[in-house]
C-alpha cells in the first residue's frame, strides 16, 4: 500500500486530490495527528479515501467479482432495453437532462429475499461485506463524535432515534455505469449531495468517473485500489451545525469501460429527529446560532426525493416548514 500511495502522490497534485487517510494510525502514536487529518477532511472536503480500514482484501476481491458477474449475468441485457438507452437512441443530438446513465439495485436487511439469486456467491458475499462495512461505519461515527467534541455514540444514538438501538438504516446501492456511446449527451449520475449520514463507497479500481466539487471546480476521485471512499451526508452537516459539509459530487459516463460502484449508506431511522448538537451551537446575544432546523429524517427524505439534484439549502427550508 505504501508504494501505491507513493505513486499516487507523484502522479497527482496532492493539494487538488481528495485526502488519503490511514485508519490504522488511529491505534498508534499518530492518533492525534490522524484525528486532526480526518477532521480537516470532513471540514474542507466532505470526502476522503480511507486506507487500512480493516476490511480484508480477500473479501474486497470477492465483492468485485460477484458485482461484475452479477452485472453480466443479470443486468447487462436489461440495460440494452432501459429507458435511458431508448432516450439516447431516439432523441437525436439532444442532451438528456433528467436521467442518469446508471444501472442500480439496492440491498437492505428488509429485502434480502429480492437480492440477486442467479449469481453464485452474491448474497453470501454481500451479507459479509455489509456486516463489515456497518461495523466500520460505526467506528468512523465514533471518530466524528470525538473530533466534534460530542459524547461517544452521540451520532449513532441520534440516527437510531427514540425507538432505540440499531434502528439506524443501512443500505447498499450496487451501481454500474456501462460504456456510453455518447457521454456528452448523458451523465453517469447528476450532481447531488448525499441525503443521509455516512456513505462508504467501494469504487472501481481502474475506471474513473467520480468527481467532487471543490472551490469552483470538479476534482477527480482517483481510483485507488481497495480503499473505501467516505462521503459526509447532509445529516452529519446538520448535527455538526455546519462544521462538516456534505459535498457535491457527480459521475461522468465513459465510452469504453463499465464502471462499478458499491455505495453503502448509514442513515438515520426515518423516525429519528435530527438537529444540530446543542454542544455545537454557541450562545450569542441571548440567541443560539442554530444554522439548521430540527426535523424528522423521513420528512427530509420526502423533500429530497423531489429535490435531490437541486441545491441543498432549500431542502432545509422546505423541511423546516413541514
Ligand atoms: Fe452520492
Amino acid at each position: 500500500m505504501a508504494i501505491l500511495l507513493f505513486f499516487f502522490f507523484l502522479l497527482f497534485d496532492i493539494s487538488r486530490a481528495i485526502p488519503v487517510l490511514d485508519f490504522s494510525k488511529l491505534n498508534g502514536h499518530e492518533r492525534a495527528k490522524t484525528l486532526a487529518h480526518i477532521a480537516n477532511a470532513c471540514e474542507d472536503w466532505g470526502f476522503f479515501h480511507l486506507v487500512n480500514h480493516g476490511i480484508a482484501k480477500d473479501l474486497l476481491e470477492r465483492v468485485k467479482k460477484v458485482s461484475t458477474d452479477f452485472y453480466k449475468l443479470e443486468r447487462e441485457e436489461n440495460f440494452k432495453n432501459s429507458k435511458v438507452m431508448k432516450l439516447l437512441n431516439e432523441t437525436g443530438d439532444k442532451k438528456l437532462e433528467n436521467v442518469d446513465w446508471e444501472d442500480i439495485i439496492t440491498l437492505t436487511d428488509d429485502n434480502v429475499n429480492e437480492w440477486p439469486s442467479q449469481t453464485p456467491g452474491f448474497k453470501e458475499t454481500f451479507k459479509e461485506f455489509r456486516y463489515e462495512l456497518k461495523k466500520l461505519a460505526e467506528k468512523i461515527l465514533e471518530v466524528l463524535d470525538e473530533n466534534l467534541g460530542l459524547p461517544k455514540g452521540y451520532i449513532k444514538k441520534a440516527f437510531d432515534g427514540e425507538e432505540g438501538e440499531n434502528n439506524a438504516f443501512f443500505g447498499t446501492k450496487v451501481s454500474h455505469y456501462p460504456p456510453c456511446p455518447n457521454p456528452k449527451r448523458v451523465i453517469g449520475l447528476r450532481p447531488h449531495t448525499d441525503a443521509g449520514g455516512l456513505i462508504l463507497l467501494f469504487q472501481d479500481d481502474e475506471v474513473r468517473g467520480l468527481q467532487v466539487w471543490k472551490d469552483g471546480e470538479w476534482i477527480d476521485v482517483e481510483p485507488l485500489k481497495n480503499t473505501i471512499v467516505i462521503s459526509i451526508g447532509d445529516q452529519i452537516e446538520v448535527i455538526s451545525n455546519g462544521r462538516y459539509k456534505s459535498a457535491w459530487h457527480r459521475v461522468l459516463s465513459t465510452t469504453d469501460s463499465n464502471r462499478r460502484s458499491v455505495a453503502s449508506y448509514y442513515n438515520p431511522s426515518h423516525k429519528a429527529t435530527i438537529a444540530p448538537a446543542p454542544q455545537l451551537m454557541k450562545e450569542t446575544n441571548e440567541e443560539w446560532n442554530q444554522a439548521y432546523p430540527k426535523f424528522v429524517f423521513g420528512d427530509y427524505m420526502s423533500v429530497y426525493y423531489q429535490q435531490k439534484f437541486h441545491p441543498k439549502e432549500p431542502r432545509f427550508q422546505a423541511v423546516s416548514a413541514i
